[in-house]
C-alpha cells in the first residue's frame, strides 16, 4: 500500500506555507468554498506524477506574485519511509527523493500512484476522443516505461512528418527518404501503441462492467471498445495508402494518434442514450477500474482522491461507491466536502476518519 503521511507546502496556490498530517486511513478535507480543500488534493496529485491534475499550465500552481513551489510528501511503502521533494521554479522542476535527485523526472512517475475523481471528470464520458486517449496513455504509461517513451516518440515523429506535409505544399520534394523515414517510425511506434492498447481493453473491460454493476444495482450491460484505424490494416500500409489525402488536408490522418474508445450502454452509445445518472455510475466504474488496475499492475494500492464527490451523487450511488471503497481492495482515501458531519455520517459512527479543517 503506498500512504502519504505527511505533506508540507511552500507557495502553492493559496498556500504560502502549510503542512498536513494524514493518519487515519480516510481523511477528510473540509472547509468553505475557496478555502483550497480542491488545491490540497491537487498537491497531493502532483507529488505522485509531478503535474497538477487540473492544470497543464505549472504556472498556475505557483502561488500569485512569486516564481516558484515546493511541495514535500513523505510516503511510506510497505515498510519503507521515503521524502519526495518536487520545486518548482521559473519553469524548471526538481525531483527529489529522500535529498538525490531523480535522473528523468519520469523514473518517478508510477512509484507512488494515485487515483482522481473529480466533478470535471465527466468530460471523459461526454466530451471528444483527446481527453479518454490522454487517459488511457496516462494510465499505461505509468505501468510501461516503454509504452511512454514510445508514444513520446510518436508525438515527436507526428509533429516533423506534419510539418513535412505543410512543406510539400510550399516546395514539393521528389525525394521521399524522409517521408520514409517518419512512416517507419511512426509505424514501428504506433503499433506497439496499439497492441498495448488492445490487451489494455480486454483486461479492463471486465473490471469497469464488476464496478459499473457494483455501483447502479442496474441490470444495463455497459462496455468500452477500442476503435483504431490500425483494425483495418498495418499503419505502414495505412499512411502509404493515405498519402495524398495527407498532402490535401497537410496532417497525418490516420494512426493511433485518432484512437478512440467506444462507452457502450446496452449496445448505445452512452454519450447520447445514457440517463446522467447511468453516466455518472460509468465515470465513477472507469475510475474504480483505473484504480484497479493500477493495483494489479503495480502491486501497490494507489492513495485514492475524490474531490467533492458528495456534491455529485445521489444516496443509492454514494453508499455503493463507499461500501466498495472501504473494502480490502482499496488503500488510503483523501476526500474534500464542505461538511464534515454529511461525510462522518455517509462513513459510518466506527469508520476511522481523520479530518483537516481548512480556514
Ligand atoms: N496560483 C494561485 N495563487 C494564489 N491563490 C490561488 C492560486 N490558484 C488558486 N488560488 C486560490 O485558491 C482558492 C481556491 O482554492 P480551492 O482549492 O479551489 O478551494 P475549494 O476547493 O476549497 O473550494 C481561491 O481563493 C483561489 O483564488
Ligand atoms: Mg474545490
Amino acid at each position: 500500500m503506498n500512504t502519504l503521511r505527511k505533506i508540507t507546502l511552500f507557495q502553492f496556490r493559496n498556500y504560502s506555507t502549510a503542512g498536513f498530517e494524514f493518519n487515519a486511513p480516510v481523511t477528510c478535507i473540509t472547509g468553505l468554498n475557496g478555502s483550497g480543500k480542491t488545491n490540497l488534493l491537487d498537491a497531493v496529485y502532483y507529488l505522485c506524477y509531478t503535474k497538477s491534475y487540473f492544470s497543464a499550465y505549472q504556472q498556475n500552481s505557483v502561488q500569485h506574485g512569486v516564481d516558484g513551489f515546493r511541495v514535500e510528501g513523505l510516503f511510506t511503502k510497505d515498510d519503507r519511509t521515503e521524502t519526495i521533494s518536487c520545486k518548482w521554479k521559473q519553469g524548471k522542476k526538481d525531483i527529489t527523493a529522500d535529498g538525490v535527485e531523480y535522473e528523468r523526472p519520469t523514473d518517478h512517475i508510477g512509484k507512488y500512484a494515485a487515483v482522481m475523481i473529480a466533478p470535471d471528470d465527466m468530460e471523459l464520458v461526454n466530451e471528444g476522443s483527446e481527453g479518454r486517449r490522454r487517459w488511457v496513455d496516462s494510465i499505461l504509461g505509468q505501468v510501461d516505461r516503454e509504452y511512454l517513451e514510445r508514444l513520446m516518440q510518436y508525438q515527436r515523429v507526428l509533429l516533423q512528418r506534419n510539418a513535412w506535409l505543410k512543406m510539400q505544399a510550399l516546395k514539393p520534394s521528389p525525394d521521399s527518404v524522409e517521408l520514409e523515414y517518419y512512416n517507419e517510425k511512426l509505424a514501428s511506434d504506433g503499433t506497439y501503441i496499439y497492441d498495448k492498447r488492445r490487451i489494455f481493453i480486454n483486461q479492463f473491460v471486465p473490471i469497469l462492467q464488476s464496478f459499473y454493476q457494483r455501483l447502479s444495482g442496474g441490470r444495463e450491460q455497459v462496455t468500452a471498445i477500442y476503435e483504431s484505424d490500425l483494425a483495418k490494416g498495418s499503419l505502414e500500409k495505412l499512411l502509404k495508402q493515405g498519402l495524398e489525402h495527407d498532402l490535401r488536408l497537410q496532417r497525418t490522418l490516420r494512426g493511433v494518434h485518432k484512437d478512440d474508445w467506444d462507452f457502450v450502454l446496452n449496445g448505445l452509445p452512452l454519450k447520447q442514450y445514457g440517463s446522467q445518472g447511468q453516466k455518472k455510475s460509468f465515470l465513477f466504474a472507469l475510475k474504480l477500474a483505473q484504480y484497479a488496475y493500477l493495483s494489479m499492475e503495480q502491486g501497490h494500492l494507489p492513495i485514492l482522491l475524490l474531490d467533492d464527490i458528495f456534491e455529485k451523487l445521489d444516496q443509492q450511488r454514494m453508499e455503493a461507491l463507499l461500501n466498495i471503497i472501504k473494502g480490502p481492495e482499496f488503500g488510503q482515501v483523501i476526500l474534500t466536502d464542505t461538511h464534515a458531519e454529511r461525510v462522518r455520517e455517509a462513513f459510518g459512527s466506527s469508520a476511522d476518519i481523520g479530518f483537516i479543517h481548512l480556514q
